[in-house]
């Protein structure tokens, strides 16, 4: 028995979709414990394509129970969207449970985040524009509206009368905008009550006893490390946790239960929106990975930014997630190039730093410290074992192991199932590589 998180390591979008896809196939239970539908992975199933933003994809298995946990926040209108795709296929989705406690994004959630990062003007975040950081800002303002609110008509109509009087104050008196009518949005969301009755539970009590009964769990983080409210780029970050601590807090469950946190990371940095980025390609091979990599966002079809291998956010993303291993994926985008850059530590206000540093306006004023590595210059996607791949592809994932003191337990070459080499189980092989007897550091096997 094993209750995994699984997590990003850099800014999001670094393909932990096709992770959790290969470890929810031995995960009795698969748990969404932060964000909303900012999040999206693309999944192919019958020859359909797809795109899920709040259903873990693990709902593909039967035998899975799929959670959206507490710390969620749901856009009902998505939700029931995503459940009919499903459906469609004649795929069950009894398998679903949704916490009764995962605030709800409202049309004024998403009306205020996209005129709020108007205003914002050059200062802008660069949001999804899906209404998440007002969603989360209501639940901290206590103002928010639960799923258990949806499954109570004559409460939430008071409720949202009483709320929607106050949010149209903003919209008209701060962003210029009309009112909504209140009637019309109580009657939407009545609408989806009893679409939604059926999944809605006290979700904490299902992960506790799952864990009494000794099932695999799968914890899924969406976004990543650095866009993480408390512990990423402030103010460009996202309004959850997505570090692993968040998966506790976004369940109601202790951390006694984790037995492993698993990061993911690409073989290089991209992220979506605004906010530094030292590693930032910004000429021809920027161009070149975002187009091999098909770099486009899922949820907004934005096109990411694209940058080398950052060690510095690695380590940090080791420590901030007590991660026990990694995950690299997309190998396969840098095989064309002659040599590849790591950043290996930052120069800042002149002086060299191995560490992060918090404050985003020092961060802003980083210069990163390159190694240069010879490229490979041949195909990797065909590759099934590290005896397949090219010595410098080798080379390159070992010095990026040692660089984050952890070892390297999957490397994933391309988007389907069968393109990925697991080095390690990353469930049951060994623990951080700070934690070896000797100290060293774990690299990758090469056996
Ligand atoms: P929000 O989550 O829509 O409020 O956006 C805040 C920041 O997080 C923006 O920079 C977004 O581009 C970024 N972001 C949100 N969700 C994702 C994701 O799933 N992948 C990558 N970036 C994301």
């Amino acid at each position: 028995m094993a209750n995994v998180i699984v997590i990003g390591a850099q800014w999001g979008d670094e393909g932990k979709g096709k992770i959790t896809d290969l470890l929810s196939r031995s995960a009795d239970v698969v748990v969404r414990y932060q964000g909303g539908v900012n999040a999206g992975h693309t999944i192919v199933v019958k020859g359909q394509t797809f795109k899920l933003h709040l259903i873990p994809s693990g709902i593909l298995y039967p035998e899975t129970k799929c959670i959206i946990g507490s710390g969620t926040v749901i856009d009902p209108q998505v939700l029931i969207g995503e459940l009919d795709q499903i459906e469609s296929l004649n795929i069950s989705t009894n398998n679903l449970l949704i916490s009764e406690t995962a605030h709800v994004t409202m049309p004024y959630h998403r009306l205020i985040d996209q005129a709020s990062e108007e205003r914002r003007g050059v200062h802008k975040i660069g949001t999804t524009g899906r209404g998440i950081g007002p969603t989360y800002a209501d639940k901290s303002e206590r103002t928010g509206i639960r799923m258990l609110d949806l499954l109570d008509p004559q409460g939430l109509r008071e409720q949202l009368e009483w709320t929607i009087n106050y949010k149209n104050v903003i919209l008209e008196k701060l962003y210029n905008l009309p009112p909504i009518d209140a009637s019309v949005v109580i009657e939407e969301y009545l609408g989806y009550t009893e679409r939604l009755r059926p999944y809605v539970v006290d979700t904490s009590l299902e992960i506790y006893q799952a864990i009494k009964q000794r099932r695999n769990i799968l914890f899924e983080g969406a976004q990543g490390t650095l866009l993480d409210l408390d512990h990423g780029t402030y103010p460009f970050v996202t309004s959850s946790n997505p570090v692993a601590g968040g998966a506790c807090v976004g369940t109601g469950l202790g951390p006694t239960a984790i037995d492993r946190v698993i990061g993911v990371a690409k073989a290089y940095t991209t992220r979506v929106g605004e906010g530094p980025f030292p590693t930032e390609l910004s000429g021809e091979i920027g161009e070149q990975l975002c187009s091999i990599g098909a770099e486009f966002g899922t949820t907004t079809g934005r096109k990411r930014r694209c940058g080398w291998f950052d060690a510095v956010i690695g380590r940090y993303a080791v420590r901030i997630n007590g991660m026990d291993c990694l995950a690299i994926t997309k190998l396969d985008v840098l095989d064309g190039l002659e040599e590849i850059k790591v950043c290996v530590a930052y120069e800042i206000d002149g002086e060299r730093s191995e560490h992060f540093p918090t404050n985003a306006r020092k961060f802003a004023r980083c210069r990163p410290i390159y190694k240069t590595l010879p490229g490979w210059q041949q195909s990797t996607s065909h590759c099934r074992s590290l005896s397949d791949l090219p010595s410098q592809a080798l080379d390159y994932l070992k010095f990026l192991a040692e660089l984050v003191e952890v070892p390297i337990a999957i490397v994933s070459l391309g988007a389907s199932r069968d393109q990925t080499i697991i080095v390690e189980d990353p469930i049951h092989g060994p623990k951080r590589g700070l934690l070896q007897a000797d100290g060293s550091p774990v690299s990758l096997k090469t056996a």
